[in-house]
């Protein structure tokens, strides 16, 4: 059973491909109905393009964020969406996209939440001058990066490390990090209770018989 999702992008889409290659090999059971993007430059709109997925530009600029997201509720809810994976999308999410999607919208970002929240994680880490970084993935809520923690990846900064080599080290982990928590949401395998996200061992190779 493949769990219909769309991905929401504002940029390059990196995370998005990685998500696409792993539906791809068929280790992601998922079907990527759509990706969205906010912007129309988004290069993830073309890798989307580029493997047949349908690529929908709902330019935010101008918009109130409820007029903005009406329309995007509107796209989600044609198509079936029923896991919502924000991938670099930069924007934060309000009353009208939550309210109908609440616990189902997962976001990946690029620190060891809660420190470091915001369009800047790796920038942020790295000026602080911590040792241990890395990648959170969460639900959403009204807030910015606060919503339950479903799992999280360690950076360690290396001696010769700069921000750059950093950075690329932590989209690898990244890539990675994403697509393991789609999977364990789709598989049934994520709990809410309160704050904590209970990960539900895995039954799919016992016996049943
Ligand atoms: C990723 O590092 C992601 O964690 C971050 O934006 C980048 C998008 O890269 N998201 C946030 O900072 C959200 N607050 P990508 O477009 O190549 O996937």
């Amino acid at each position: 059973m493949q769990t219909p999702v769309a991905v929401l992008i504002s940029g390059s889409g990196s995370n998005l491909q990685s998500i696409i290659d792993q539906t791809e090999t068929g280790s992601l059971p998922v079907r990527i109905c759509c990706v969205i993007s906010n912007r129309p430059d988004a290069f993830g709109l073309e890798r989307a393009r580029k493997h047949g997925i349908e690529a929908v530009c709902i330019p935010s600029k101008g918009k109130t964020r409820e007029e903005h997201e009406r329309e995007v509720v509107a796209v989600l809810d044609s198509r079936g969406v029923q896991l919502v994976v924000l991938a670099g999308y930069m924007r934060l999410l309000g009353h009208e996209l939550l309210e109908r999607y609440r616990g189902r919208v997962i976001n990946i970002h690029p620190a060891l939440l809660p420190s470091f929240p915001g369009t800047h994680g790796y920038e942020d880490a790295w000026n602080y001058g911590v040792k241990v970084s890395g990648c959170t993935v969460h639900f959403v809520d009204e807030g910015c990066d606060t919503g339950p923690i479903i799992l999280q990846a360690a950076n360690p900064i290396e001696p010769d490390d700069t921000l750059e080599t950093f950075r690329q080290r932590g989209l690898k982990i990244e890539h990675q990090a994403l697509p393991e928590a789609i999977r364990l949401y789709c598989t049934g395998r994520l709990r809410i209770e309160g704050r904590r996200v209970i990960v539900e061992p895995d039954r799919s190779a016992e016996c049943t018989g």
